[in-house]
């Protein structure tokens, strides 16, 4: 059964339409946590719902000795708890259990390109940081071998309103591009579109890392498999328990040429490699 932490909330912040970012202080977490993992947090004495829901860590952050003390992480209004949320105050204890799942592999020295729509930016944050060397995660503090030679994120939104933390994205040495339904920003179009023309150009990635509503993730992941491109796949599939006793979570994956199986979200994910996954 989990375990669930007292955690102080630090600050809110709005990031766009309907996005909020939340800070919690919980070293216990912070210090082990690395890009791609989860956490579930839930209201203390709340029982609707009784369970906590997953959110992806957005970064650590770091007091002034560079300890990882505190968690960031982004919601989108949906539901009861996560409409509670935006009044949640500085002060306020709330319940934090984690990490949770496995996170991203580590990328290797190619080009990596993060592939991120709506809310499926979050992950990027600490991951783009680690990959560019800027930022170390886990206990022990865990050193990349080699860096990617490049990285990019490629960032889809409903319009400009939808897009969350944009600033927090301008890193050194991270490439940016922006892609809108209704060219309210960036280019008018899908993410998708953006990617193959990255793949099309003198610097095609060597992985690509992707988040997202599903019907993006199938067209990345077919996408990458035309053009023999490793690919990972953070899914947002909705989970129950966290710790994998109800198979709320369950996505099809492929174990071999004619065999397939359940895996759980919140367990073997909830980062998966693109080729294995049965959409
Ligand atoms: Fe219950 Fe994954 S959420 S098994």
């Amino acid at each position: 059964t989990p375990q669930y932490l007292s955690a102080r909330v630090v600050e809110q912040e709005r990031m766009a339409q309907d996005t909020y970012r939340l800070r919690l202080e919980c070293p216990e977490v912070a210090q082990v946590i690395l890009p791609g993992q989860f956490f579930m947090v839930r209201e203390p004495g709340v029982n609707d719902p009784l369970l906590g829901r997953p959110f992806a860590l957005y970064d650590t952050c770091l007091d002034e000795n560079g300890t990882a003390i505190g968690l960031d992480f982004g919601y989108v209004v949906v539901g009861k708890l996560t409409s509670r949320m935006t009044h949640w105050q500085p002060g306020d204890r709330v319940e934090i259990w984690g990490p949770l799942g496995n996170g991203f592999p580590y990328p290797g020295s190619g080009s990596l390109v993060m592939v991120a729509g709506g809310i499926g930016q979050t992950p990027f944050l600490a991951t783009a940081r680690q990959a560019l060397g800027l930022r170390k995660y886990g206990q022990p503090e865990q050193t990349l071998s080699a860096l990617p030679e490049r990285v990019s994120l490629l960032y889809g939104a409903r319009s400009k309103e939808y897009l969350a933390g944009l600033d927090d994205f301008q890193l050194e040495g991270l490439d940016v591009s922006v892609a809108t339904d209704d060219g309210s920003y960036g280019h008018q179009g899908f993410v998708t579109e953006l990617l193959q023309q990255q793949i099309e150009s003198d610097s095609p990635p060597a992985t690509v890392f992707c988040c997202g509503p599903e019907p993006m993730m199938e067209a990345v992941s077919r996408i990458t498999s035309q053009a023999g491109i490793s690919c990972w796949l953070s899914l947002e599939t909705p989970m129950a328990c966290g710790f994998g006793a109800c198979f709320s979570c369950v996505a099809k994956v492929r174990i071999s040429d004619d065999e397939w199986d359940y895996r759980r979200t919140c367990v073997e994910g909830p980062v998966f490699n693109a080729e294995s996954l049965i959409f």
